[in-house]
């Protein structure tokens, strides 16, 4: 009998080690779930918008076992997969000999080419990001889905794309969005022209949007996970356990840099490639290419300059700008909320979980759609 019990108490303890750590996850992303946090001036615009996106008014469920930040980046980095988009390349040679790639998809849901007057998307991934990018993806059959075609801007060299001057791009270089703007709304006029940036991507869009103030064909626009200011943000991924998304964000940006490196070479700049396969941060890559390129005096000036939060009361557009709270990447100190209740143009919403690039809640968390990209019932 005393044998029987004690060979049942091993897998017993461990079953119910295994359940109570099930309940407390569970009881643990209960309490963190509430509404997002939403801060914007009442006007009726604001009002009409806020009103047919549901999603910003429920509870944002945060996903058991994922209610850390560093945890729901990390796991949602690597169990959410593209889910496949058929796109048609199209490269636009810029005005200094550049080139970007812009993925189209033109097709509706049906497979049927969408009318030309259909709504436009431009999408702006983050960092070394770019169309095949999963949470890209996502939004890209969204658009579809709703009727929109979407345009994924791709900075140089990302998603592939050839490199054709020694010149990369920065968090503020908003030139090649200016061209890429300009050439989506020449290549469809009758169409309403809509804009979404993540991360990187976003601080660019939003710097864009605060230069061009009205003169933009753009006529709303979506900011997620932007880290807004780039001194506070720059300063927070070289702490603690942040520093393995700067090693890994690095080490992206040299896989890319390896590819173009020789377009570098015997080039009389101050860049100093030779440096960029020691670089092991951002800021280091920054300091040896980013900083030469844009004319920037150093690495702190090209941080403070190319800040997004400053832009913001320019905006004279419809911009919602989505954050979450324990985004370690673009964190929550960085978020201009003054500034954005200031504008009467922008919106912002902060949800309790989400991580970067993640918001991973409801059916599917984390292998499905962020959450938040459902469009909103017109
Ligand atoms: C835009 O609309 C005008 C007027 O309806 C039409 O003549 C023109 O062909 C359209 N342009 C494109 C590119 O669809």
């Amino acid at each position: 009998m005393v044998v029987v019990e004690a060979a049942l108490a091993g897998p017993a303890i461990a079953i119910g080690a295994v359940g109570l750590a099930a309940v407390l996850a569970w009881l643990d992303a209960q309490n963190k779930s509430k509404k997002p946090e939403l801060i914007y001036s009442p006007t009726p615009f604001n009002t009409a918008v806020m009103s047919r996106c549901p999603t910003l008014h429920s509870v944002y469920q945060c996903t058991p076992f994922l209610t850390n930040g560093h945890v729901e980046t990390i796991v949602v980095a690597k169990a959410r997969k593209p889910p496949g988009v058929d796109y048609r390349r199209e490269m636009l040679i810029t005005k200094d000999g550049g080139a970007v790639a812009i993925d189209w998809e033109h097709h509706d849901d049906a497979g049927k080419d969408l009318p030309a007057d259909a709504p436009v998307l431009i999408l702006f991934p983050g960092l070394t990001g770019g169309s095949g990018d999963s949470y890209v993806q996502h939004a890209v059959l969204q658009a579809r889905h709703a009727g929109i075609r979407a345009a994924v801007f791709n900075s140089r060299g990302t998603a592939d794309s050839p490199v054709l001057t020694p010149q990369f791009y920065s968090a503020s270089f908003t030139g090649d969005t200016r061209e890429v703007v300009d050439h989506v709304h020449k290549r469809f006029p009758n169409s309403t022209l809509f804009a979404a940036g993540w991360s990187l991507g976003a601080n660019i869009l939003v710097n864009y949007l605060g230069e061009q103030g009205e003169d933009t064909p753009i006529e709303a626009a979506v900011s997620m996970c932007n880290p807004f200011d780039l001194t506070i943000s720059n300063k927070q991924i070289n702490e603690g356990f942040n520093k393995i998304y700067n090693w890994n964000l690095a080490a992206g940006l040299k896989r890319i840099f390896a590819k173009h490196h020789l377009v570098w070479r015997g080039h009389s700049g101050p860049a100093q490639p030779q440096l960029v396969p020691t670089c092991t941060t951002i800021r280091e890559f920054d300091e040896a290419i980013t900083v030469h390129s844009f004319n920037w005096e150093d690495v702190d000036a090209y941080y403070a300059g190319s800040s997004s939060a400053k832009r913001i009361p320019a905006v004279r557009l419809p911009l919602l700008c989505i954050q979450a709270l324990d985004d370690p990447i673009a964190p929550a100190e960085a978020i201009p909320c003054d500034a954005i209740q200031d504008n009467p143009y922008c919106m912002l919403a902060v949800t309790p979980c989400g991580g970067h690039l993640g918001w991973a809640s409801g059916p599917g968390a984390p292998f499905q759609q962020p959450c938040l990209e459902r469009p909103p019932s017109i």
